[in-house]
């Protein structure tokens, strides 16, 4: 077997679909869908799911699967005629033959580069042309990194306007016994309260109802404390200002064709994103976000949380 095939292997997954899985030496893993350039799972060197994906997620379009992080462009929410959340994450993406330079990932092997360019019909319902690009990494240490690079290829010199978000459900063992922190005192906009804007509280967020806020301006490091395994993800974004935190409690998860009813218990969504300022490019411009994702023992960190030291410790 070639290196390469160790590392990245194209191989089919549910309904045919075509999906790509990465693989790190030490046995951490990720697997991406060409289907909505998503990825549907990431694993420690334990082959631990660290990613929450819905027992009843439909593997079909127009439905986008539910779980991983599926990708949300060009808008979050339902803003005008768009389809809530935008078009990206129910189109079939392309491996990138040409991607262009990502300096900060050259080390890593465990890659793939997916592209996504408007089709016909997709100028019809968003008129403009454009090369969306996902790297999806795998570092030697097992992290999850998602760059994207959002070029407006528009040749009638009209500029765009875009919203965007790594829409990320983490699994964890019980929502009741989760903490996130990094959000304190962050003001936000409740969309369960028709997106007014309030202020957080000064303690980690905890969970016992429905919880869907934008927070706006965030940190670029957020942790979420899984007590109950014992487990800390660290979420480290850039470009992306805002965080969206999204749990849809047990009223909404019975609702949802796609979600079983309980298992709104071990997910939470956690989602790097650029909701209050929209980005505007002009033709020839290019945007970048990222995302990076790890996962650590509690203890490096509970009670006093560091991100850099829960990152760079283990
Ligand atoms: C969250 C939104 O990001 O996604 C919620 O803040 C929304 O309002 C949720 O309900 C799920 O959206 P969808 O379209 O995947 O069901």
């Amino acid at each position: 077997m070639s290196s390469e095939k160790v590392h990245v292997e194209h191989c089919k997954g549910v309904n045919g679909l075509d999906k790509v899985i990465l693989r790190e030496i030490r046995g951490c893993s990720a697997e991406v869908y060409l289907y909505g350039g998503q990825v549907t799972s990431w694993k420690n060197e334990l082959r631990e799911e660290l990613l929450f994906l819905s027992s009843k997620a439909i593997f079909k379009p127009p439905k986008a699967i539910r779980g991983g992080v599926p990708i949300c462009f060009p808008q979050f929410r339902n803003i005008g005629s768009l389809e809530q959340h935008g078009f990206a994450r129910n189109r079939v993406w392309s491996v990138d033959p040409d991607p262009p330079p990502f300096p900060s990932n050259t080390s890593h092997r465990a890659f793939v580069d997916l592209i996504l360019r408007p089709s016909e019909e997709d100028v019809k319902i968003w008129p403009h042309r454009y090369e969306c690009r996902l790297r999806v990494a795998l570092g030697p240490g097992g992290d999850l990194m998602l760059t994207s690079r959002i070029r407006n290829t528009n040749t009638d010199g009209k500029s765009f306007t875009f919203t965007f978000a790594y829409h990320t459900y983490f699994f964890v063992t019980d929502i009741s016994e989760v903490r996130v922190e990094g959000l304190e005192t962050l003001d936000y906009l409740d969309n369960l309260k028709n997106r007014e804007r309030f202020t957080e509280q000064g303690d980690a967020i905890t969970f016992e109802s429905e919880v869907d806020k934008v927070y706006l301006g965030a940190p670029t490091k957020i942790a979420i404390l899984d007590h109950e395994r014992k487990r800390t993800f660290v979420l480290r974004k850039d470009g992306l200002p805002d965080a969206v935190v999204w749990n849809p409690w047990d009223k909404k998860a019975k609702a949802m064709a796609d979600l079983g009813d309980d298992e709104y218990k071990h997910m939470l969504c956690v989602e790097a994103a650029c909701v209050e300022n929209p980005i505007t490019l002009k033709p020839g411009e290019e945007w970048r976000g990222r995302q990076e994702l790890s996962a650590v023992p509690s203890s490096y960190c509970s009670g006093q949380l560091d991100p850099r030291r829960a990152l760079f410790s283990g």
